[in-house]
């Protein structure tokens, strides 16, 4: 392991900026193994990025990076590979029938999730969904557009203080870009909620994230992780005052599709 950390932290070195400080080398080898640093160096040799600057998010399955270029800047999603929800993992993509070949191995099963969120990510954005452009990924790292401003992410929807005339304008925006990856990228984003949606306050944009969950419409049970989408909406945006029914959110989903299709 410290052999391993060694090497990577080596490797490291050479992506980015020289890094000293002891607290800086305790996050990297909490969070590099030695698989994502190849992966990484690979990414950063392709020309995507030369620098990892901080750390956005420490998560259970996945840690998300600031990472640069000297023309901009990027978001590194990097799953973790001994996660402790894996199960639940395989058991979403096992069921996905455009993941049916895959082996039954932890650090595969990882690695085509990463490719599935890509693929989800690319769908959605060239239909012209709000999600992070994405750029490429490599085993377990994901390279995607940053969502923020001035080296600071957007904030998740649920941290974010609106006021009555902004909660209705968010629900449409909500509701529009669910409609987006529904009627014209054939997917079920199925973890849709307060989290996985960033707020630019200034710029009054919505953006959907981590779709890594999401499922083609032909899924067998695609209609229960449907339902609870919209049920996730509807009890965020009745708790924020708007009174919604998940029958609410369905008839004005409804209503958007003709518009959303064009
Ligand atoms: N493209 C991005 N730009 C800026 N921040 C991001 C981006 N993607 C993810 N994040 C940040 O990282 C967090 C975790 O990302 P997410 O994709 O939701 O992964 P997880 O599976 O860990 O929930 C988000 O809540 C957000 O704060
Ligand atoms: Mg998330």
């Amino acid at each position: 392991m410290e052999e391993e950390y060694e090497e990577g932290f080596e490797k490291e070195k050479r992506i980015g900026k020289q890094k000293t400080k002891k607290q800086e080398r305790k996050i990297f080898k909490d969070v590099f193994d030695k698989r994502s640093l190849d992966a990484l160096f690979n990414l950063s040799k392709k020309g995507f990025f030369d620098e990892l600057e901080a750390i956005i998010k420490k998560g259970k399955e996945s840690n998300v990076f600031l990472a640069s270029s000297k023309q901009k800047k990027f978001a590194v999603k990097i799953y973790k590979i001994e996660t402790s929800t894996f199960r639940s993992i395989s058991k979403y993509i096992s069921h996905d029938k455009r993941f049916s070949k895959i082996r039954k191995n932890k650090k595969d099963i990882i690695y085509e999730w990463t490719k599935k969120e890509f693929r989800n990510l690319k769908r959605c954005y060239e239909r012209g969904a709000k999600v992070p452009k994405p750029f490429g990924f490599e085993r377990n790292v994901l390279v995607m557009e940053f969502l923020g401003k001035n080296n600071t992410a957007f904030p998740m929807l649920r941290d974010v203080q609106l006021t009555k005339k902004e909660i209705k304008r968010v629900y449409e925006m909500v509701l529009r870009e669910y409609g987006k990856m529904l009627f014209r990228a054939g997917l079920v984003h199925a973890d849709f909620s307060e989290y996985n949606l960033l707020y630019d306050k200034a710029g009054k944009k919505i953006w959907v994230i981590d779709l890594s969950h999401a499922l083609g419409l032909n899924y067998q049970n695609i209609k229960s992780f449907y339902e609870r989408d919209l049920e996730k909406i509807s009890v965020f945006f009745t708790k924020k005052g708007l009174k919604l029914e998940i029958e609410d959110v369905k008839s004005r989903l409804r209503k958007l599709e003709n518009d959303l299709k064009k």
